[in-house]
C-alpha cells in the first residue's frame, strides 16, 4: 500500500507461490486455522522475506519440474530464517534438491486420489491418520505430480509411502522441515486440515487471526492513516466488498465518509433501495445516470464494446460527481486479497499474469487526484463477510451472489433497451425470490435471468404473439473458473416459468440453461 505500512499480526506465515492453482487455497486454509498468512511470489527478494519475518514458511506446488534447468528455486533467505518450513508437492521436491537430496524426473504421473501408509510416527501426520481400507494406518490424499523424491536430504526421514510416491512425506524434526508430496489444502485430502493444523502447532502458532482481531487492527491502522486529510470518497456498488468497506470506514472516519453510488440503470431490482436504506443517513450520494448509460449503449450490440462503453462512462460519471464534492482527501475502494495476489503473481517461465480488470472502479484511481485506500486488501472473501457481520451489515447482503460490473447490460443479449431491461429485471427478481423461498439461493453460487432477443411464438387468449425469451441460469462453483448448472427441482423451475410468464408482460417463454462451464461461460455475453 503506497506510503502506508499496515501493522502485521505477530503470528504470520509466508506462503511462497510457485504457480500452483492451489496457492491461494493454502493461505486461506492457514487463516481458517486462525493464523495470518500472506502469499509472496517465489522470486520475492531476501529483503522482502526478512522484513516480513514469518514464523513459518510454506512452499506451494507448481507446474514446473525441479529437474528442468532454470526452474524456480526457493530463496536461500527462507532457510536462513531458522523457522519451520513445509513444502507441498513441488515445494517438497525443492526441499529435497535444495537441501542435498535427489528427485527422480518423469516417473509415471500420479494424479488424483491415493492411499498412503505411515512409515513412521511423526506429530505432523499422526493426528490425521486413520485406518485405510487395506487395514494399514495412513491417509487418503490427493496427488498431482510427475517427479518424485528419490534420495532424502541429510537429516530427513520418510513418513509416508504411496504406490506412485515411495516417499510421500518426509520430515527433519530437528529443523522442523516437512515435505508433503500430496495436497493437504484441497478438500479431496479429507484430513488435510488436521495436517496443516499440526504444522502450525509444531511451529508454535496459535489462534490469533480472528474476525474480532482483524476488525480491531484495521480500525486502529485506518484510524492512524486517515486521521487527517479530508473526506473519504468511496465508490459504493452495493456488492459485498464495497459495502463492507463502507461500513468499516464509517466506523473509522464517521461523517467524513462520502459514499457515492452510481445508478447506471443496469442494476437488479431493489439494489439501489438497499444501499439507500443502509447508507442513506450517512451522506450517501446517489447519481442518477440511467438515461446516460442507455443513450451511450444505443445501437451497440457487441458485448466487449458494451463493456468498454460502460466502464468508461462509469469513470466519467463518478469523476464528475467527485469534483462536485468539497474537501475530499482520499479515495477508497473495495479491493480484496485475491485481486492483490493475482496482480503480483509471477508465473514461472512466463510474463506476469494479466489481472482481470476490476470492472467498474478499475480506472478510477488513475483519474482521481487522491491517495488510494483499500481497507480490505489483505482479506479473503470469507474474512470480508465475517468482518461485515461484526460491523452489522445485514446477512442477506453478505450472502449475495456476485454481480458483474457491467450489470444487466451483459444479461440483455445484443442492444440494451429500456424494455429489455425492464423484462430481465422483473424476471430476475421473481427467479431469485423463488430460489430464496425454496432454500436454493444459498446452495448456488450465482443465479440470474437473461434476456434473449429472439422471437418465439406465444398464444395469449386467442392471439398469437411473437415475443422474446427469458433464460434462467443457476450455477454451482467454488472458483467461477469451472461451474456446473444447478439441478433445480422441476417443480421449482415450473413455478418460476409460470410466475414469470404471468407477471412479466412482453415475453413468450422461459427456458433453463443446463450447460456447464466449460464450454459455456457463466454469463451469456
Ligand atoms: P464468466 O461469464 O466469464 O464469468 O464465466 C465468471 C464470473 O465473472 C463474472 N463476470 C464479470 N464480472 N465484469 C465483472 O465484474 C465483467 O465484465 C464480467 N463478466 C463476467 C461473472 O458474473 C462470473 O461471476
Amino acid at each position: 500500500m503506497a506510503g502506508h505500512a499496515p501493522s502485521l499480526p505477530d503470528e504470520r506465515v509466508l506462503v511462497l507461490d510457485f504457480g500452483s492453482q492451489y496457492t491461494e487455497l493454502i493461505a486461506r486454509r492457514v487463516r481458517e486455522l486462525g493464523v495470518y498468512a500472506a502469499v509472496f511470489p517465489w522470486d520475492a527478494s531476501a529483503e522482502e522475506i526478512r522484513l516480513f519475518a514469518p514464523r513459518a514458511v510454506i512452499l506451494s506446488g507448481g507446474p514446473s519440474s525441479v529437474c528442468e534447468a532454470g526452474s524456480p528455486r526457493a530463496p536461500e533467505a527462507v532457510f536462513a530464517l531458522g523457522v519451520p518450513v513445509l513444502g507441498i508437492c513441488y515445494g517438497m521436491q525443492l526441499l529435497a534438491v535444495q537441501l542435498g537430496g535427489t528427485v527422480e524426473p518423469g516417473t509415471p504421473r500420479e494424479f488424483g486420489y491415493a492411499e498412503a501408509a505411515l512409515t513412521a510416527e511423526d506429530p505432523l501426520l499422526v493426528p490425521a491418520a486413520e485406518t485405510l481400507p487395506d487395514g494399514r494406518r495412513g491417509l487418503r490424499v490427493w496427488m498431482s505430480h510427475g517427479d518424485r523424491v528419490d534420495q532424502l536430504p541429510p537429516g530427513f526421514r520418510p513418513l509416508l509411502t504411496s504406490r506412485g510416491a515411495p516417499v510421500a512425506a518426509m520430515a527433519d524434526p530437528a529443523r522442523r522441515y516437512y515435505g508433503l508430496q500430496f495436497h493437504p489444502e484441497v478438500r479431496h485430502t479429507p484430513r488435510g486440515h488436521e495436517i496443516l493444523a499440526a504444522f502450525l502447532t509444531l511451529s508454535g502458532l496459535g489462534r490469533s487471526w480472528t474476525p474480532e482481531a482483524i476488525l480491531e487492527r484495521l480500525t486502529r491502522d485506518l484510524g492512524v492513516r486517515l486521521a487527517e486529510g479530508g473526506r473519504v470518497l468511496l465508490a459504493l456498488s452495493g456488492g459485498v466488498d464495497s459495502t463492507v468497506s463502507a461500513a468499516l470506514l464509517r466506523r473509522v472516519v464517521g461523517a467524513r465518509l462520502v459514499p457515492v453510488f452510481v445508478d447506471t440503470g443496469l442494476l437488479r431490482a431493489g439494489e439501489r433501495e438497499e444501499v439507500e436504506a443502509l447508507f442513506g443517513a450517512d451522506g450517501l450520494r446517489v447519481v442518477d445516470a440511467g438515461a446516460r448509460f442507455l443513450e451511450a449503449l444505443r445501437g451497440v450490440g457487441d458485448p466487449e464494446t458494451k463493456r468498454k462503453i460502460i466502464g468508461r462512462l462509469f469513470i466519467d460519471v463518478f469523476a464528475e460527481e467527485a469534483r462536485r464534492i468539497q474537501g475530499v482527501g482520499w479515495f477508497a475502494q473495495g479491493t480484496i486479497y485475491p485481486d492483490v495476489i493475482e496482480s503480483a503473481r509471477t508465473r514461472p517461465g512466463s510474463a506476469k499474469a494479466v489481472i482481470k480488470s476490476h470492472h467498474n472502479v478499475g480506472g478510477l484511481p488513475d483519474v482521481l487526484p487522491f491517495p488510494l485506500v483499500e481497507p480490505l486488501r489483505e482479506l479473503f472473501k470469507d474474512e470480508v463477510r465475517a468482518l461485515g457481520a461484526l460491523l452489522g451489515v445485514p446477512p442477506a447482503l453478505l450472502a449475495r451472489h456476485p454481480f458483474p460490473g457491467p450489470g444487466l447490460a451483459v444479461r440483455v443479449l445484443g442492444e440494451v433497451t429500456a424494455e429489455a431491461l425492464a423484462i430481465v429485471r422483473a424476471a430476475d427478481r421473481i427467479f431469485l425470490e423463488e430460489l430464496r423461498r425454496a432454500g436454493w439461493y444459498e446452495r448456488v453460487a450465482q443465479a440470474f435471468a437473461v434476456y434473449l432477443p429472439v422471437r418465439s411464438v406465444a398464444v395469449m387468449g386467442d392471439a398469437r404473439r411473437h415475443d422474446p425469451v427469458v433464460a434462467l441460469r443457476a450455477v454451482e462453483t467454488e472458483d467461477f473458473m469451472t461451474a456446473r448448472a444447478a439441478e433445480l427441482p422441476p417443480d421449482l423451475l415450473a413455478r418460476c416459468a409460470r410466475r414469470i410468464t404471468n407477471e412479466v408482460p412482453g415475453l413468450s417463454r422461459v427456458v433453463y440453461d443446463c450447460t456447464s462451464k466449460p464450454p459455456a461461460t457463466i454469463e451469456w455475453e
